[in-house]
């Protein structure tokens, strides 16, 4: 066996050299050598190399692949259908958000699934404790304290798992690389193994990795690419819900969302979420508005909070929670110059109830009428939704799923929807709610303020 040779790259112009360097010699960037591995140990099948030739893609033989089905109906969604043998996942977040507990409730949850769940950071009790707390049980799933990733591979080949979980990639080692744990070339070195073993086994592989905020720790950043999906887990401590996001995936939508609940025995899945976002008041307060937003295939709908009063200092201020800040000085600049409200001498704060951050252009009437009754202060009548995009000439423009949002409205209770006039064929939706179609926001205000 030769023996394994590393080097050192530059990650910005990829000059090598045998040693670690503070700052590259080449193009001048500070801390950028990565150690990696160049030449691998050759094994004695190893000299032979499988020769592949190009095909015509017609002849392709297209096959769907079986998906193994996730029992917990938000992951199962948000994965497009459940697992695909022979994926590869990272499973990012930042530490204490609840990513070892929603992967502990995903190994004992499977009956389905042999699961070898591998923890590097927590003893065997606290993940008896974990595991007690959730209350599942599933006899399939093997425990492993472990940080060296060739036992693990020797354990992984032995036990044949279905489905592997990794807590978490930065703390794996490889002995080829000198680097310590949670380094680039380390987390890098491994994953491609794992990775390696995930498509020659057809195992599911999961890698938790934290993340900051800022996305500083870049360890698993760097893995983005290599995986097949890749699912983010965010939320914060003060409100008891978490929300899974694919920013990456191989197999599936990228919209979808998934809403857990923190609870005392651990996170639960939220099948209704606009139960968990909106508040009707008893008494209806100004400045508050409920639109009607699509997270991927679902429809939630969320309250919009806004503040408008008088500048005290001659440049009013913006400000924005959960919402684009230079989507709402657009809308404030169409309420001025559209439809004469003077809006440019106030202070405007708005907010998305509950911590969201909502992105569906569709909530724009929501903001208009929750400024709009912040400024006039007068309450938006109760049990009233909107759902509509406001164009930069005023007019109110439709939007995707119209009837969807429609429907979740009605579902809840809501009396009245206000919606695009542009929107076709929505006579047959109506029933017990209502649905005012508005092609202005002139219009809106009439029918609002009278
Ligand atoms: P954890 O899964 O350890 O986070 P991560 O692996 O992302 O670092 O969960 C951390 C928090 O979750 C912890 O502070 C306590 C809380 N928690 C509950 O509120 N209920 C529960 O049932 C469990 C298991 C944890
Ligand atoms: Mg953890």
């Amino acid at each position: 066996m030769s023996k394994i040779k590393t080097a050192f790259f530059c990650q910005n112009c990829g000059t090598q050299a045998a040693k670690y360097l503070g700052k590259c010699p080449s193009c001048g960037e500070w801390n950028s050598f990565v150690e990696e591995v160049i030449q691998k140990p050759t094994t004695s099948s190893g000299g032979a190399r499988k020769k592949s030739t190009p095909k015509a893609i017609h002849d392709l033989e297209s096959q769907m692949l079986p998906r193994m089905e996730v029992l917990d109906q938000e992951l199962h969604r948000v994965l497009g259908g459940g697992l695909v043998p022979g994926s590869l996942l990272l499973f990012g977040g930042e530490p204490g958000i609840g990513k070892s507990t929603l992967m502990i409730q995903l190994a004992l949850r499977q009956l389905n699934m042999s699961v070898l769940y591998v923890s590097g950071e927590e003893s065997a009790e606290q993940i008896k404790m974990r595991a007690d707390r959730v209350g599942y049980s599933n006899p399939r799933c093997l425990v492993l304290m472990e940080t060296s990733l060739e036992t693990i591979l020797l354990h992984l080949h032995e036990h044949q798992p279905s489905l592997v979980i990794i807590d978490s990639i930065q703390t794996l080692s490889t002995d080829t690389i000198e680097s310590p744990p949670g380094s680039v070339g380390q987390v890098r070195e491994c994953a491609s193994q794992l990775l390696k073993f995930a498509k020659e086994t057809n195992t599911v592989v999961i890698l938790i990795g934290h993340i900051t905020k800022e996305g500083t720790l870049a360890g698993p950043k760097v893995l983005e690419h290599m995986v097949d999906t890749v699912l983010h887990f965010e939320g914060d401590r003060q409100h008891i819900y978490r929300l899974l996001r694919t920013p990456k995936n191989r197999f599936g939508s990228t919209n979808e969302l998934g809403i857990y609940e923190m609870r005392h025995a651990g996170l639960q899945e939220v099948n209704n979420p606009s139960d968990l976002f909106i508040h009707q008041h008893d008494e209806q307060l100004s400045g508050s508005a409920i639109g009607a937003c699509m997270e991927g295939v679902r429809p939630i709908l969320l309250e919009i909070q806004s503040l408008v009063s008088t500048a005290v200092y001659g440049t009013p201020q913006r400000s924005t929670t959960g919402f684009d800040i230079r989507r709402l000085n657009m809308l404030l600049a169409v309420l001025e110059k559209r439809c004469g409200f003077r809006l440019g001498s106030k202070d405007v704060f708005l907010n998305v109830a509950g911590g969201m951050r909502i992105e569906d252009p569709a909530m724009d009437l929501a903001v208009i009428a929750a400024i709009l009754s912040s400024n006039e202060d007068i309450a938006l009548p109760p049990l009233t939704a909107f759902a509509g995009e406001v164009g930069l000439s005023g007019e109110i423009r439709p939007v995707h799923r119209t009837d969807g949002r429609i429907q979740e409205a009605k579902k809840l209770g809501f009396h009245k929807i206000f919606v695009s006039g542009y929107s076709k064929g929505l006579e047959d939706l109506g029933g017990q709610i209502q649905i005012i179609q508005v092609c202005k926001v002139e219009e809106m205000v009439a029918h609002l303020f009278g």
